[in-house]
């Protein structure tokens, strides 16, 4: 194979060929094992790209017990979300180095690789051209992600994988010390494990010389909603989100109105609010919302907010694993309220309905789901809190353009 010239330093350096000779022209090879990886990861301020931005090395760090098992999370149930499967379709081979490094710095016996049904075919076949040229003999087995929104939390993951249901479990059991078949368990975002695979031959400078001090590195983005330009990109944290709308996602800032970041389970942000705001946890923190895993929705002036929502938590409701209480009785009330009040039906009664019924549900679910709708709930309700007003005059012309 070609040695390379330079290292590419992007996830997404390759092109349309996705496969290891490409890949190896790109990337090179991985370096030998010097037992330095997790402390590489610690330094370069990794956090994890499944949405909750934990800091990667510390859970490397905390798998010690025997027989660890490694989990790759490509299950990507958010329906605006579209990173994942662009990094399996265009560099499956960094995900699964990542896989192979982080395995061996935390003497996995057991991977996992967990995928969308319609990857699992392409992502078999670069594990076995891995197997078969003696590249890469790290075991990993390719599981078909259950579908629905709630099927990549990971305890639904680790259950899926022992062969039950894809449904979250209770969330005092730690994976790391007890996960897969009572293993303790590294559960990984794919993303997570691409930048593993590039911390692991550029070193932590590599991260460090991006993003911000706190925060630093890239991430992949998905741009959806009223764009011109939908799709993945990959961004520094810390980009100016106007700068990101403008030259990523093609936006004509006069033609925003809100924009929804880290999707169903995220914040909307006003237009005005966006004004000097970057992606980062840092910069988002005082208007309550963060990157999450990167999702951008823009919603255009002349679209209703209160409309948008109420088919996000029609969704959400619909999507519950319906084991817990908050759930199975919290979250329909939720989306049956935001539908009256998205249509000016009762809207003061539907406006109590929310308040109480956000407040019993946060908090009170085996996983986070109920929290995330409540989050979604809340920012609708303020960003949109001139629409509410509308709505419940029932003078808003958007939605009486739109049902009529
Ligand atoms: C309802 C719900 C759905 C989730 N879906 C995904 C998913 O599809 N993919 C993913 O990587 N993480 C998902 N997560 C987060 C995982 O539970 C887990 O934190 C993540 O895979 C860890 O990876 P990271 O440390 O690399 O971010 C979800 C969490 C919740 C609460
Ligand atoms: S909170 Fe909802 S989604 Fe989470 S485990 Fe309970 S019923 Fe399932």
């Amino acid at each position: 194979m070609t040695a390379p010239t330079y290292l590419a330093e992007s996830l997404l350096a390759q092109d349309g060929t996705n496969d290891l000779r490409r890949h190896t022209e790109l990337y090179g090879a991985r370096p030998p094992d010097d037992g330095s990886l997790v402390d590489a990861v610690v330094r370069s301020g990794l956090l994890g790209h499944g949405g909750a931005a934990f800091p990667t090395g510390a859970k490397m760090r905390s798998i010690t017990g025997r027989k660890a098992v490694l989990v790759a999370n490509a299950a990507e149930g958010e329906p605006l979300s579209r990173k994942d499967r662009v990094l399996l379709d265009r560099s499956v081979h960094l995900v699964l180095d990542g896989i192979a490094a982080t395995a061996s710095a935390i003497r996995a016996r057991d991977c996992y690789l967990y995928a969308p049904p319609a990857r699992v075919d392409a992502v078999q076949a670069a594990v076995d051209e891995r197997r078969r040229t003696g590249w890469d003999r790290t075991k990993i087995q390719v599981i078909a992600a259950a579908p629905g929104f709630v099927s990549g939390e990971k305890s639904a993951v680790i259950s899926a994988i022992e062969g039950g249901p894809a449904l979250p479990r209770d969330k005092k059991t730690r994976a790391s010390e007890a996960g897969v078949r009572g293993r303790p368990t590294l559960v990984l975002n794919v993303e997570t494990l691409a930048h593993i695979a590039l911390i692991e031959r550029l070193g932590p400078q590599w991260s460090r010389s991006r993003g911000t001090a706190s925060e630093p590195g890239t991430m992949l983005v998905t741009y959806s909603g009223a764009v011109r330009r939908p799709g993945v990109a990959e961004v520094p944290l810390g980009a100016s989100i106007e700068e990101m709308l403008t030259h990523g996602a093609g936006v004509d800032l006069r033609s925003v109105r809100a924009v929804l970041l880290g999707g169903f389970h995220g914040t909307w942000v006003d237009r005005d609010a966006l004004t000097g705001r970057t992606m980062s946890q840092e910069s988002l923190a005082d208007i309550g919302s963060r990157p999450g895993a990167g999702i951008v929705h823009v919603l255009g002036t002349g679209s209703c907010g209160l409309l948008a929502t109420a088919e996000f938590v029609r969704y959400l409701a619909n999507e519950s694993a319906g084991q817990c209480g908050p759930c199975l009785n919290g979250l329909p009330r939720l989306a049956d309220a935001f539908s009256r009040l998205s249509i000016g039906d009762d809207a003061d009664g539907a406006i109590t309905e929310i308040a109480r019924y956000t407040r019993l549900v946060d908090g009170r679910g085996a996983c986070h789901h109920p929290d995330g709708t409540a989050r979604l709930i809340r920012s609708a309700m303020s960003v949109f809190a001139q629409d509410v007003h509308l709505h419940r005059l029932d003078t808003c012309e958007i939605h009486r353009g739109r049902i009529r």
